[in-house]
Protein backbone atom coordinates (compact mmCIF):
# COMPACT_ATOMS: atom_id res chain seq x y z
CA UNK A 1 0.00 0.00 0.00
CA UNK A 2 1.10 3.49 -0.36
CA UNK A 3 1.64 6.57 1.11
CA UNK A 4 -0.85 9.24 -0.70
CA UNK A 5 -1.27 13.14 -0.02
CA UNK A 6 -4.20 14.46 1.89
CA UNK A 7 -6.28 15.77 -1.45
CA UNK A 8 -8.51 13.27 -1.76
CA UNK A 9 -8.83 12.78 2.44
CA UNK A 10 -9.82 16.26 2.71
CA UNK A 11 -12.09 17.02 0.06
CA UNK A 12 -14.14 13.83 1.35
CA UNK A 13 -13.85 14.94 4.59
CA UNK A 14 -14.91 18.59 3.75
CA UNK A 15 -18.07 17.28 1.83
CA UNK A 16 -19.00 15.10 5.19
CA UNK A 17 -18.07 17.36 7.65
CA UNK A 18 -15.61 15.37 9.46
CA UNK A 19 -12.19 15.54 10.20
CA UNK A 20 -9.20 13.40 9.98
CA UNK A 21 -6.35 13.12 12.98
CA UNK A 22 -2.68 13.47 12.43
CA UNK A 23 -0.69 12.10 14.71
CA UNK A 24 2.95 12.94 16.00
CA UNK A 25 5.13 10.11 16.01
CA UNK A 26 8.00 9.64 18.27
CA UNK A 27 8.81 6.03 18.07
CA UNK A 28 8.34 2.59 16.27
CA UNK A 29 5.35 1.42 19.20
CA UNK A 30 3.62 4.93 18.10
CA UNK A 31 3.77 3.97 14.46
CA UNK A 32 2.44 0.79 14.93
CA UNK A 33 -0.76 1.98 17.41
CA UNK A 34 -1.71 4.79 14.78
CA UNK A 35 -1.68 2.27 12.35
CA UNK A 36 -3.20 -0.53 13.97
CA UNK A 37 -6.25 1.99 15.14
CA UNK A 38 -6.28 3.07 11.47
CA UNK A 39 -7.10 -0.72 9.84
CA UNK A 40 -9.60 -1.47 13.17
CA UNK A 41 -11.46 1.65 12.44
CA UNK A 42 -11.34 1.50 8.58
CA UNK A 43 -10.49 5.34 8.81
CA UNK A 44 -8.47 7.73 6.95
CA UNK A 45 -5.48 8.81 8.62
CA UNK A 46 -1.80 10.62 8.83
CA UNK A 47 1.50 10.03 10.49
CA UNK A 48 3.46 13.43 11.06
CA UNK A 49 7.04 14.32 12.62
CA UNK A 50 8.30 17.36 13.80
CA UNK A 51 11.76 17.59 12.92
CA UNK A 52 13.35 17.18 16.60
CA UNK A 53 11.20 14.12 16.81
CA UNK A 54 12.91 13.60 13.35
CA UNK A 55 16.13 13.79 14.33
CA UNK A 56 15.58 11.32 17.87
CA UNK A 57 14.12 8.85 15.51
CA UNK A 58 16.89 9.78 12.77
CA UNK A 59 15.63 11.07 9.34
CA UNK A 60 16.78 7.49 7.48
CA UNK A 61 14.53 5.12 10.07
CA UNK A 62 11.72 7.62 10.08
CA UNK A 63 11.39 7.08 6.69
CA UNK A 64 11.57 3.79 6.73
CA UNK A 65 9.56 2.92 9.79
CA UNK A 66 6.53 4.99 8.01
CA UNK A 67 7.30 3.14 4.41
CA UNK A 68 6.95 -0.31 6.42
CA UNK A 69 4.07 0.91 8.11
CA UNK A 70 1.88 1.65 4.82
CA UNK A 71 3.11 -2.05 3.48
CA UNK A 72 2.29 -3.62 6.92
CA UNK A 73 -0.88 -2.40 7.71
CA UNK A 74 -2.19 -2.33 3.96
CA UNK A 75 -3.95 1.27 4.36
CA UNK A 76 -2.92 4.15 2.29
CA UNK A 77 -1.99 7.05 4.83
CA UNK A 78 -0.34 10.41 4.60
CA UNK A 79 3.00 11.30 5.95
CA UNK A 80 3.14 14.71 6.87
CA UNK A 81 5.99 17.30 8.24
CA UNK A 82 4.79 18.80 11.32
CA UNK A 83 6.09 22.19 11.46
CA UNK A 84 8.72 22.98 9.02
CA UNK A 85 10.99 26.14 9.95
CA UNK A 86 12.40 27.17 6.64
CA UNK A 87 12.10 26.48 3.03
CA UNK A 88 15.25 24.18 3.25
CA UNK A 89 13.76 21.87 5.89
CA UNK A 90 10.65 21.40 3.60
CA UNK A 91 12.83 20.47 0.44
CA UNK A 92 14.31 18.12 2.61
CA UNK A 93 11.43 16.46 3.26
CA UNK A 94 9.80 16.38 0.04
CA UNK A 95 12.81 15.24 -1.74
CA UNK A 96 12.82 12.05 1.17
CA UNK A 97 9.06 11.18 0.29
CA UNK A 98 7.25 13.02 2.43
CA UNK A 99 3.60 13.40 0.84
CA UNK A 100 2.37 16.44 3.01
CA UNK A 101 4.59 19.26 4.18
CA UNK A 102 4.06 22.07 6.77
CA UNK A 103 5.92 25.33 6.70
CA UNK A 104 5.16 27.29 9.56
CA UNK A 105 5.74 30.88 9.21
CA UNK A 106 3.72 32.23 11.53
CA UNK A 107 5.99 34.25 13.34
CA UNK A 108 6.68 35.82 10.39
CA UNK A 109 5.58 39.17 9.38
CA UNK A 110 2.56 38.65 7.02
CA UNK A 111 4.33 39.52 3.74
CA UNK A 112 7.39 37.48 4.51
CA UNK A 113 5.04 34.44 5.69
CA UNK A 114 3.51 34.62 2.39
CA UNK A 115 7.11 34.75 0.36
CA UNK A 116 8.08 31.54 2.44
CA UNK A 117 5.18 29.78 1.91
CA UNK A 118 4.88 30.43 -1.53
CA UNK A 119 8.56 29.09 -2.47
CA UNK A 120 7.45 26.16 -0.57
CA UNK A 121 4.13 25.32 -2.62
CA UNK A 122 6.19 25.92 -5.84
CA UNK A 123 8.98 23.24 -4.80
CA UNK A 124 6.55 21.23 -3.53
CA UNK A 125 3.59 20.95 -6.06
CA UNK A 126 5.52 20.19 -8.71
CA UNK A 127 6.73 16.98 -7.07
CA UNK A 128 3.20 15.93 -6.37
CA UNK A 129 3.76 16.83 -2.21
CA UNK A 130 1.07 19.06 -0.97
CA UNK A 131 1.60 22.13 1.83
CA UNK A 132 0.16 23.31 4.90
CA UNK A 133 0.84 26.99 6.36
CA UNK A 134 -0.17 28.50 9.50
CA UNK A 135 -1.77 32.16 9.92
CA UNK A 136 -2.57 33.82 13.23
CA UNK A 137 -0.11 32.36 15.69
CA UNK A 138 -0.63 29.22 18.69
CA UNK A 139 0.77 29.96 22.09
CA UNK A 140 2.20 26.65 23.78
CA UNK A 141 5.15 24.42 23.75
CA UNK A 142 5.91 21.74 21.49
CA UNK A 143 9.32 20.39 20.42
CA UNK A 144 11.15 23.61 18.29
CA UNK A 145 7.83 25.83 18.97
CA UNK A 146 7.75 27.80 21.85
CA UNK A 147 5.05 30.83 21.76
CA UNK A 148 3.85 32.34 25.41
CA UNK A 149 0.41 33.59 25.56
CA UNK A 150 1.10 37.15 25.39
CA UNK A 151 2.63 37.00 21.64
CA UNK A 152 -0.31 34.15 20.40
CA UNK A 153 -2.40 36.01 17.88
CA UNK A 154 -5.83 34.56 16.81
CA UNK A 155 -5.93 34.25 12.64
CA UNK A 156 -7.84 37.05 10.88
CA UNK A 157 -10.17 36.32 8.78
CA UNK A 158 -9.61 38.56 5.57
CA UNK A 159 -6.09 37.93 6.03
CA UNK A 160 -6.63 34.16 5.43
CA UNK A 161 -8.47 34.56 2.25
CA UNK A 162 -5.49 36.72 0.86
CA UNK A 163 -3.40 34.36 2.25
CA UNK A 164 -4.77 31.47 0.48
CA UNK A 165 -5.22 32.95 -3.26
CA UNK A 166 -1.56 34.82 -3.23
CA UNK A 167 0.39 31.29 -2.30
CA UNK A 168 -1.28 28.83 -3.55
CA UNK A 169 -1.19 26.67 -0.47
CA UNK A 170 -3.57 23.37 0.08
CA UNK A 171 -4.37 23.58 3.53
CA UNK A 172 -4.42 26.46 6.45
CA UNK A 173 -3.43 25.81 10.44
CA UNK A 174 -5.40 28.52 11.89
CA UNK A 175 -5.09 29.98 15.45
CA UNK A 176 -8.61 30.63 17.55
CA UNK A 177 -7.47 29.61 21.06
CA UNK A 178 -5.95 26.44 21.04
CA UNK A 179 -2.26 25.95 21.91
CA UNK A 180 0.42 23.14 22.49
CA UNK A 181 1.05 21.07 24.90
CA UNK A 182 -1.02 20.00 27.83
CA UNK A 183 -1.61 23.43 29.73
CA UNK A 184 -3.99 25.02 27.03
CA UNK A 185 -6.44 27.07 29.13
CA UNK A 186 -6.21 28.94 32.12
CA UNK A 187 -9.87 28.30 33.01
CA UNK A 188 -12.62 27.35 31.14
CA UNK A 189 -11.65 26.07 27.43
CA UNK A 190 -12.45 28.62 25.06
CA UNK A 191 -12.52 28.50 21.01
CA UNK A 192 -13.93 31.45 18.65
CA UNK A 193 -16.00 29.78 16.64
CA UNK A 194 -17.46 32.64 14.88
CA UNK A 195 -13.63 33.91 13.92
CA UNK A 196 -13.59 29.76 12.65
CA UNK A 197 -16.50 30.28 10.73
CA UNK A 198 -16.01 33.56 9.43
CA UNK A 199 -12.73 31.93 7.92
CA UNK A 200 -14.76 28.95 6.61
CA UNK A 201 -16.81 31.39 4.44
CA UNK A 202 -14.17 33.12 3.08
CA UNK A 203 -12.19 30.12 2.30
CA UNK A 204 -15.24 27.52 1.79
CA UNK A 205 -13.04 25.49 -0.74
CA UNK A 206 -9.76 25.24 1.43
CA UNK A 207 -9.20 22.62 4.08
CA UNK A 208 -8.76 23.99 7.92
CA UNK A 209 -6.64 22.58 10.40
CA UNK A 210 -6.42 22.35 14.44
CA UNK A 211 -3.39 22.23 15.71
CA UNK A 212 -2.90 21.72 19.67
CA UNK A 213 -6.12 19.79 19.86
CA UNK A 214 -5.14 17.34 22.44
CA UNK A 215 -8.15 16.41 25.27
CA UNK A 216 -5.40 15.64 27.68
CA UNK A 217 -7.49 13.08 28.70
CA UNK A 218 -7.57 13.45 32.87
CA UNK A 219 -7.33 9.44 33.07
CA UNK A 220 -4.01 9.26 32.03
CA UNK A 221 -2.79 12.19 34.31
CA UNK A 222 -4.17 10.34 37.06
CA UNK A 223 -2.87 6.78 35.89
CA UNK A 224 0.98 8.89 35.97
CA UNK A 225 0.10 10.34 38.97
CA UNK A 226 -0.91 6.90 40.76
CA UNK A 227 2.53 5.30 39.52
CA UNK A 228 4.81 8.14 40.34
CA UNK A 229 4.38 11.04 38.61
CA UNK A 230 3.98 14.88 39.32
CA UNK A 231 2.03 15.99 36.03
CA UNK A 232 0.11 19.42 37.46
CA UNK A 233 -3.63 18.93 36.62
CA UNK A 234 -4.17 20.16 33.23
CA UNK A 235 -7.08 21.23 30.63
CA UNK A 236 -7.73 19.92 26.60
CA UNK A 237 -9.98 20.78 24.48
CA UNK A 238 -13.44 19.20 24.76
CA UNK A 239 -13.77 16.20 22.43
CA UNK A 240 -17.72 18.24 21.59
CA UNK A 241 -15.60 21.33 20.37
CA UNK A 242 -13.39 19.24 18.20
CA UNK A 243 -16.72 18.01 16.53
CA UNK A 244 -18.42 21.31 16.35
CA UNK A 245 -14.76 22.48 14.75
CA UNK A 246 -15.63 19.99 11.88
CA UNK A 247 -18.40 21.17 10.64
CA UNK A 248 -16.52 24.66 9.98
CA UNK A 249 -14.13 23.52 7.61
CA UNK A 250 -11.60 22.08 10.41
CA UNK A 251 -10.10 18.64 8.19
CA UNK A 252 -7.02 18.09 9.86
CA UNK A 253 -7.04 17.83 13.89
CA UNK A 254 -3.43 17.69 15.51
CA UNK A 255 -2.62 15.55 18.53
CA UNK A 256 0.32 14.92 19.71
CA UNK A 257 0.57 15.45 23.45
CA UNK A 258 -2.70 12.81 24.08
CA UNK A 259 -0.53 10.30 22.71
CA UNK A 260 2.59 10.97 25.10
CA UNK A 261 0.29 10.74 28.02
CA UNK A 262 -1.03 7.56 26.86
CA UNK A 263 2.05 5.95 26.51
CA UNK A 264 3.47 7.32 29.53
CA UNK A 265 0.92 6.66 31.56
CA UNK A 266 0.50 2.66 30.02
CA UNK A 267 4.39 2.18 30.75
CA UNK A 268 4.56 3.86 34.67
CA UNK A 269 1.73 1.51 35.34
CA UNK A 270 3.27 -1.73 33.95
CA UNK A 271 6.76 -0.96 35.17
CA UNK A 272 5.05 -0.36 38.76
CA UNK A 273 2.74 -3.43 38.96
CA UNK A 274 5.58 -6.03 37.59
CA UNK A 275 8.32 -4.87 38.97
CA UNK A 276 10.86 -8.47 38.54
CA UNK A 277 10.13 -8.18 34.92
CA UNK A 278 12.95 -6.24 32.86
CA UNK A 279 11.57 -6.76 29.43
CA UNK A 280 11.35 -3.78 26.77
CA UNK A 281 8.27 -5.17 24.77
CA UNK A 282 5.93 -5.61 27.90
CA UNK A 283 6.35 -1.80 29.20
CA UNK A 284 6.21 -0.13 25.11
CA UNK A 285 3.51 -2.62 24.47
CA UNK A 286 1.41 -1.88 27.27
CA UNK A 287 1.74 1.68 25.82
CA UNK A 288 1.51 0.02 22.29
CA UNK A 289 -1.90 -1.01 23.40
CA UNK A 290 -2.78 2.10 25.32
CA UNK A 291 -2.44 4.36 22.31
CA UNK A 292 -4.60 2.47 19.64
CA UNK A 293 -7.23 2.23 22.35
CA UNK A 294 -6.99 6.06 22.69
CA UNK A 295 -6.99 6.32 18.74
CA UNK A 296 -9.62 4.07 18.09
CA UNK A 297 -11.81 6.05 20.40
CA UNK A 298 -11.23 9.19 18.86
CA UNK A 299 -11.62 8.06 15.59
CA UNK A 300 -15.07 6.92 16.29
CA UNK A 301 -16.54 9.59 18.47
CA UNK A 302 -14.54 12.77 18.01
CA UNK A 303 -13.39 12.84 14.26
CA UNK A 304 -16.34 10.92 12.75
CA UNK A 305 -13.20 9.60 10.45
CA UNK A 306 -14.19 5.35 11.31
CA UNK A 307 -15.52 3.55 8.41
CA UNK A 308 -14.34 6.35 5.74
CA UNK A 309 -11.31 4.98 4.33
P1 LIG B 1 -1.22 18.83 21.16
O1 LIG B 1 -0.07 19.33 21.95
O2 LIG B 1 -2.52 19.40 21.65
O3 LIG B 1 -1.28 17.37 21.07
O4 LIG B 1 -1.06 19.39 19.67
C1 LIG B 1 -0.18 18.77 18.77
C2 LIG B 1 0.03 19.57 17.55
O5 LIG B 1 -0.64 20.53 17.26
C3 LIG B 1 1.09 19.12 16.62
O6 LIG B 1 1.40 20.10 15.68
Amino acid sequence: MALVTTKDMFRKALDGGYAVGAFNINNMEIVQAITDAAVAEKSPVILQVGTISMNYLRPAYTVKLVEAAAEDAGIDFAFHLDHGEDFETCRKCVDMGFTSVMIDGSKLPFEENIEMTRRVCEYAHARGVVVEAELGKLAGVEDSVNVDARSATFTDPDQAAEFVERTGVDSLAVAIGTSHGAYKFKGEPYLDFQRLQEIHKRIPDTPLVLHGASSVLPQYIEQCNAYGGTIPAATGVPESMIKEAAGYGICKVNVDTDIKLAMTAAVRKQIAEDTASFDPRKYMGAGRDLITEMIRHKMQAMLGSGGRA
